[in-house]
């Protein structure tokens, strides 16, 4: 009965390890639909483990309590790496409940619990049917055989995981069923980000900071954005956001999702996101960012949630202590609405070239300030030099549009006028400037076809082709998908359609006839070379 209870507590034992070694090797916790429910088994796994391991711990003590002679070196080596196991389990627990920075120590502090426990374990059982087997006495050196095993065995599950694990992050980004798609476009820099701190901004905003995995940094420009996979209620969304921290803080990124009444991901984000949720990024993308080589004059003119790359900005300037001249005019509806207060207020006492000037347009009776839409007057009096200066402008279409034509006015180039057009949609009017033979065409009349995976279906000449080829089960390479990062670059044999933008194509890329489908509409049938 004794041996049958020890050999079941054994195998429950060995059991719980290498099951939680093989649910993070096959990265069923940080990724997939399900990876809060693996996160639950794995967590029950591991604290079944303990108790097990407790138990067992308690019957060896029981042992040797009272033994009077020396203990056998066998049994020494036993009780050594039992002990052992105890800081490698506590330093475990520590790291997955208080230090999200160092989860990358999970994965080797899992093996090495795997195999201490599958040594401890095996050592006792091998020497038994070995003794059962054998007249004679069991060699010294068996114990030491039965450890190399292991540790090889280890060895190559470690290796075997990591490669299926980097294959697992490269598929996410290749498509389904097709094969090549843009192979001149750039590479899209893929990382999984924990969230591990959630800061209230305003009533309908929050600062949420993703944790990087350790040891993996992201070259980001101030004012560039990734591009997020959310899982949300099984389905996946893609949004991309602005990176409203300082591209010096290499540990961590921070975003500002505003929360918009009708928004999916932005009440996702807002209303239920908590801490250890994980997403899938890309990035960073966009051609918005501040190059102190080139700008030593600029005007940020922001309209609410348009801040955040703005933010990113001013505290690059502030860590670096870069002597530019920074004008901030923001455009919002009420104090209450604006956004990092107090962290603009902080900036404005450090920076000393940084002038910060605030437009509501539904002020309260007390406000001396500037009031009413940004116009002409403003402009004139608060930026000096206008003409020297770079501008960066983000908020929503029609406050980017404003701004232009007043800038315009001023005698402003368009070359110095940088825009940041994601965070609003486009009215959809302008989405089919030029193509309206197109929306006569209707809905599903028109065809697309991958030449290489032999695949066609009807697509809609309103959605463009990436939007038509994923509700089709049809996955291409996509990052940004608003035409600035190339990821989906994809050569059109056949038919004719209408870019929104070409930014991300090269001059020899555009000859050659690529397209980017995401930003791309059909205008007649289209076949692509994928
Ligand atoms: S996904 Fe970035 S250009 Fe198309």
């Amino acid at each position: 009965m004794r041996i049958l209870i020890s050999l079941t507590l054994a195998g429950l034992f060995v059991f719980l390890a290498g099951f939680n070694m093989w649910n993070m090797l096959s990265n069923r916790t940080t990724s997939g639909r399900r990876s809060r429910l693996w996160s639950q088994v794995h967590r029950i796994a591991g604290y079944t483990f303990i108790a097990v391991f407790a138990l067992n711990l308690y019957f060896m003590l029981l042992r040797v309590k009272g033994w009077q002679d020396e203990l056998s070196s066998r049994l020494v080596l036993h009780m050594g790496l039992a002990l052992f196991l105890v800081p490698m389990l506590v330093g475990k627990v520590l790291v997955a409940r208080y230090q999200k920075a160092a989860r990358s120590l999970l994965m080797v502090l899992g093996i090495g619990i795997f195999g201490m426990a599958f040594t401890l374990v095996a050592m006792n059982v091998a020497i038994h049917f070995l003794r059962v087997a054998s007249p004679h006495k069991v060699p010294a050196w068996t114990p030491a055989m039965v450890i190399m095993g292991v540790l090889v065995s280890v060895a190559v599950a470690y290796r075997a995981g990591s490669k299926r694990s980097k294959a697992a992050m490269g598929a996410a980004t290749l498509p389904h069923n097709i094969t090549t798609a843009g192979k001149d476009a750039p590479k899209t820099d893929e990382v999984v980000l924990n969230l591990t701190r959630i800061e209230t901004q305003t009533q309908d905003a929050k600062t949420l900071r993703f944790l990087l995995p350790l040891g993996r940094q992201l070259s980001t420009r101030p004012g560039q954005f990734l591009t997020f996979e959310w899982i949300i209620d099984g389905r996946t969304l893609t949004r991309s956001y602005s990176i409203c921290s300082s591209p010096l803080q290499q540990g961590y990124i921070e975003i500002m999702p505003k929360r918009v009444e009708n928004g999916c991901v932005s009440r996702y984000l807002n209303e239920r996101a908590e801490v250890g949720l994980t997403v899938k990024a890309r990035g960073p993308y966009g051609k918005f960012y501040f190059d102190e080589s080139q700008h030593k004059r600029i005007v940020l003119i922001a309209a609410g949630s348009g801040i955040t790359p703005m933010m990113a900005m001013l505290k690059y300037i502030d860590d670096r202590c870069i002597p530019a001249e920074v004008t901030l005019i923001y455009s919002v509806r009420t104090r209450q609405d604006v956004f990092f207060r107090s962290e603009l207020s902080q900036l404005q006492t450090r920076l000393r070239q940084f002038r910060w000037v605030t437009v509501l347009s539904r002020p309260c009776s007390e406000w001396t300030g500037w009031k009413g839409r940004l116009r002409r007057e403003i402009l004139e009096r608060e930026v000096q030099k206008p003409l020297e200066a770079t501008f960066f402008v983000c908020g929503p279409p029609a406050f980017m549009e404003l701004s232009r034509s007043l800038l315009a006015d001023l005698g402003v180039e368009p070359s110095r006028i940088l825009q940041e057009s994601f965070g609003g949609a486009v009215p959809r009017e302008k989405r089919f400037i030029g193509s309206s033979e197109a929306i006569r065409t209707g809905i599903g009349s028109l065809e697309i076809r991958f030449a290489r995976s032999a695949v066609a279906f009807q697509i809609s000449p309103e959605e463009t082709l990436l939007e038509s080829s994923e509700r089709n089960g049809v996955l291409m390479p996509s990052g940004c998908r608003q035409g600035s990062c190339g990821t989906c670059a994809t050569k059109l044999l056949r038919g004719r359609v209408k870019m929104e933008s070409e930014e991300a194509l090269s001059v020899q890329m555009r000859s050659q006839g690529y397209i980017l489908p995401c930003v791309s509409r059909a205008l007649e049938n289209v076949t692509l070379d994928a």
